[in-house]
């Protein structure tokens, strides 16, 4: 468990643990309105090589937005899927079994598609600027992640 107390030390939290994602990783936020899904999914980008320049904002109107790090970034946004059937449509296999990292806002709403292996992170508003932040490896490549990020 980790406690943040701004969105800074969030975006490095996300930072650290971005360095350590590998193509086909897949990364399910989960946390209400505000909690900081989109300002740790910026850390994760930087951490995967993303320019400053390129600016990882929440892709609420595309449900996905790709960018290019190091490997490329699925950074998708399920806000307002309100079905699961249309995630089948958005054909989304491509995106977490594939080339690069996917970064899920809202991944509670498909938790039934998520990979066996997948690192589960979940977001709590605890304060202003505090933010409770709860990483959960699913399998041994994400928890050999966690032990980096603690380490
Ligand atoms: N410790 C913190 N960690 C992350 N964000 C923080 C923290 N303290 C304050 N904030 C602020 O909280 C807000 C978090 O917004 P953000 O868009 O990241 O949340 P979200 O979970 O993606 O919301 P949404 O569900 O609307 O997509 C930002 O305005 C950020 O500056
Ligand atoms: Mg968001």
């Amino acid at each position: 468990m980790i406690e943040t107390k701004s969105a800074t030390e969030t975006i490095n939290l996300g930072k650290r643990i971005g360095k350590l994602l590998q193509a086909g990783d897949v990364v399910a936020l989960i946390g209400r309105l505000g909690s900081g899904k989109t300002t740790l999914t910026q850390g994760l980008a930087r951490g995967l090589g993303v320019k400053r320049k390129d600016y990882v904002t929440s892709p609420s109107f595309t449900l996905i937005k790709e960018h290019k790090g190091r490997i490329p970034i699925y950074h998708i946004d399920l806000y307002r899927i309100d079905n699961i059937k249309e995630i089948f449509n958005l054909g989304y296999e491509e995106y977490f079994y594939g080339e690069g990292v996917a970064i899920i806002e809202w991944a509670d709403k498909i938790r039934k598609l998520l990979p066996r292996e997948v690192l589960i992170i979940n977001l709590e508003i605890i304060g202003e600027n505090r933010r409770k932040i709860e990483l959960v490896p699913k399998g041994k490549h994400y928890q050999n992640i966690i032990k980096k990020v603690y380490g």
